[in-house]
């Protein structure tokens, strides 16, 4: 609070852009009523998404402009962070460090994505040629689909159904293959270049595919 105090005389606009949003965040969030059904609380949460978005999309106009007259390093604002793929409204990230699968799910976490939710064929598309630009040794990538709670009962991360599958039926995938361990193979990699799943046990180590949405920028 003192740096922000001390420094309002020459960060004063984007000191209080930031202020805005936190007083916004913290309005928002105390007058949030309690919903009476799940389905009111999600649009209900849809719609705080969409003016939360539509805010950041203001503010970083409103950077952008500011950075222009600067002397300081300009700040981009992406749709997508760099180093990242944007394909169609989301933003995807292959890894090069390779993990098990729970620590795959952190590390996505961690900068605010989650590991890939592969549901188009376009995704799959650029994912493989993005797969052979890095070329490297793996082609086998984790994404955020996992059988750990029930057996065959296969779930994104986000808890929805696997409405599209692309398991390599020609190898029977997937196929909870035992000779890895007892606790068989419960998680899932996608194979870049020919574009199929596998199931795999989770404790074995691939880099992996994060996601975010990519941000509306007007
Ligand atoms: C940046 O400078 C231009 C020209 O001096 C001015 O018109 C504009 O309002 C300035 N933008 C901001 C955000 O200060
Ligand atoms: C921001 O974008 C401009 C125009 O695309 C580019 O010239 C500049 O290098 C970028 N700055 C940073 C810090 O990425
Ligand atoms: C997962 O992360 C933990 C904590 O950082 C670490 O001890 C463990 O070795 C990691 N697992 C693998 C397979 O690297
Ligand atoms: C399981 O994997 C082993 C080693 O890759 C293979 O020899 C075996 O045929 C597989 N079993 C099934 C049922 O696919």
């Amino acid at each position: 609070m003192m740096h922000l105090i001390q420094k309002k005389g020459t960060l004063g606009i984007r000191g209080h852009a930031v202020l805005y949003v936190l007083i916004g965040l913290l309005v928002s969030g105390a007058s949030s009523q309690a919903a009476d059904t799940p389905e009111q609380e999600v649009s209900s949460l849809k719609l705080k998404l969409n003016l939360l978005m539509n805010r950041y999309s203001l503010l970083c106009n409103r950077l952008s402009n500011l950075a222009t007259n600067c002397s300081a390093p300009a700040i981009n604002c992406t749709v997508c962070p760099e180093g990242w793929l944007h394909i169609e409204d989301q933003c995807f990230f292959l890894s090069t460090d390779r993990d098990d699968y729970f620590n795959s799910t952190n590390k996505c976490t961690e900068i605010g994505a989650h590991l890939a939710i592969l549901t188009t064929k376009e995704q799959h598309d650029v994912l493989e040629q993005e797969g052979k630009r890095i070329g490297g040794m793996y082609t086998y990538y984790w994404i955020g689909l996992s059988d750990i709670d029930n057996e065959g009962d296969w779930k994104w991360v986000d808890s929805s159904k696997l409405k599209t599958p692309s398991w390599d039926v020609l190898k029977s995938e997937p196929d909870n293959n035992l000779s890895g361990g007892l606790d068989g193979e419960d998680c899932a990699v996608v194979h870049s270049y020919t574009q199929t799943w596998y199931d795999v046990p989770c404790s074995f180590t691939y880099p992996r595919i994060c996601q975010m949405d990519a941000l509306r920028l007007q």
